[in-house]
């Protein structure tokens, strides 16, 4: 599969409105979910691991699992500066399998890139432990000018609502949206929250 953030990884971190928001989804997340010290926690899309660096004082173990071998080689580079361990996984989601794996799975600007959003809630709550979490951050609703390039963007968004029926038809209880930050770009604002659900 083509490696679509071979040119964006370099540069990732390097954006402060990426890391403003980043750092403002962990924060919510350490305001509403006390993660253990013996914690084995799944990112989703992990990326170069921005979310995973901010959490990273809390678990035991975090498995950054990524489609992107660019974004993932970014991450490697700076493995040391995490305070957890750090265990890299090179796969998209639909392949990966490991059930009743994780106290928790976090994710940040990255269900928008998946397509089924219904297979997705069922496979998040199959890899959960009885009793885990999901802290899933993206895009509320747009009108599809986020992007510059909508290459790779299944969804403009997600509407709240929709998301929690998709959300408790997988079985999860207690889903609750949190507001977390603004995105300003030049062509308009965009907000962005956190879904909280439990198995
Ligand atoms: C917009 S980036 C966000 C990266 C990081 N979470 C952050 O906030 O900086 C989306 C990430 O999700 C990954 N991704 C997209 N679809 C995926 C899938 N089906 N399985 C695993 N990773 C996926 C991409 O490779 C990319 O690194």
């Amino acid at each position: 599969m083509e490696d679509i953030y071979k040119y964006k990884s370099k540069n990732w971190d390097l954006s402060s409105r990426r890391v403003q928001n980043t750092q403002a989804i962990a924060n919510i997340i350490l305001n509403n979910i006390d993660i253990g010290s013996n914690d084995k926690i799944l990112d989703l899309g992990a990326g170069t691991g921005l979310l995973s660096f901010f959490l990273s004082q809390k678990p035991k173990e975090i498995v950054a699992l990524d489609s992107s071998a660019s974004m993932l080689n970014e991450l490697q580079s700076k493995i040391d500066q995490f305070e957890c361990n750090i265990s890299v996984v090179k796969s998209s989601l639909e392949d990966y399998i490991c059930k009743n794996c994780f106290e928790g799975i976090i994710s940040s600007m990255t269900i928008h890139h998946i397509k089924d959003i219904s297979a997705l809630f069922s496979k998040l709550y199959a890899m959960l432990k009885e009793n885990g979490f999901i802290a899933i951050a993206d895009l509320d609703s747009e009108d599809g000018t986020f992007h510059d390039d909508n290459q790779g963007v299944h969804h403009f968004g997600f509407d709240f609502n929709m998301l929690k029926d998709i959300a408790e038809s997988a079985g999860f209880k207690n889903v609750k949206y949190k507001k977390v930050h603004t995105i300003q770009k030049s062509q308009g604002d965009f907000d962005v929250f956190v879904l909280f659900a439990q198995k």
